[in-house]
């Protein structure tokens, strides 16, 4: 296959993506093990790294100068040196796999150069496929996604973890607290990329994490260019797709006026 061929690389992606859902799936009928990470809820499983295993088998096989970035712990050595880069994450939304069984994902993006050139994020226990290839439009499923529209503060949904709240002595707490006084309503699904590929789909007008990481957000931000979705850290500078930093998506109007006077405002008073 020619590896520059965006379209038919997702189309490729789609069917690995749809193969390690069943695998998921299949994996709930067992007794998975679990184990903690950095902290008692920094939830992985043998599914996380079997997952994994099988994108980096795959891209391997099928692109063998592409490299590639997980989640798990997996990846090229030297990957800055090469142009295309896959950044995987195997489940996004760990712990609502442990507990609910419902609202996790499987993200894969394709970056060439520094630009992102297909994003996927699978919804698996909804059958629900976000997708995009740079230039080409985003799709839920068949359906392709509309511009999105400018919404007002007063008017706004947004995607919100509550710990945020929590951070007292933190520059952005005050911010975040004003923002959740301020909007319509506030809802946390249990997986950023879903929620950010909420805000692409126009379900939530802004998503807000002060700390993700590139697998968490790469699929996303290729969705958000093709329907004007607006990205930045939290404090408007630009993301930098190989590091992990606070992350601000939103609808046009509502991430520029959230930037200007709710975070900027604050940080210069
Ligand atoms: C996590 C989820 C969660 C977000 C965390 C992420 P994981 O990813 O997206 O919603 O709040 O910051 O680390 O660990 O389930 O892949
Ligand atoms: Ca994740
Ligand atoms: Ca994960």
């Amino acid at each position: 296959m020619n590896e520059y061929d965006w379209h038919k690389i997702k189309e490729l992606a789609i069917t690995w993506v749809k193969e390690a859902s069943n695998q998921l799936k299949a994996s709930l009928e067992e007794t998975i093990h679990v184990e903690t990470k950095s902290s008692p809820d920094d939830l992985v499983t043998e599914m996380d790294r079997k997952i994994e295993q099988y994108f980096l088998q795959k891209i391997q096989m099928n692109f063998p100068n592409h490299a590639f970035l997980g989640e798990e712990g997996i990846s090229s050595e030297e990957f800055d040196n090469r142009d295309t880069i896959w950044i995987i994450d195997p489940i996004d939304g760990t712990t609502n796999f442990v507990h609910q069984q419902y609202n996790f994902a499987i993200c894969v993006a394709v970056y060439h150069k520094g630009e992102g050139k297909v994003g996927i994020i699978y919804d698996v226990m909804n059958d629900e496929l976000f997708h995009a290839v740079a230039g080409q439009g985003a799709f839920r499923n068949e359906e392709r996604l509309e511009s999105l529209a400018p919404v007002k503060v007063d008017k706004a949904i947004i995607g919100l973890n509550a710990r945020w709240l929590l951070y007292k002595g933190k520059a952005f707490q005050p911010i975040v607290v004003d923002l959740v006084r301020q909007v319509r309503g506030v809802r946390s699904y249990g997986s950023a990329a879903l929620e950010m590929a909420y805000v692409a789909s126009g379900r939530l007008d802004g998503y807000i994490s002060l700390r993700l990481s590139p697998w968490d957000f790469a699929a996303a931000l290729v969705l958000l260019n093709e329907v004007g979705g607006c990205y930045s850290t939290f404090y408007g500078e630009p993301l930098a797709i190989l590091k992990a930093s606070s992350v601000f998506v939103g609808k046009p109007q509502f991430h520029d006026v959230v930037i200007r006077k709710f975070v900027q405002k604050e940080l210069n008073s």
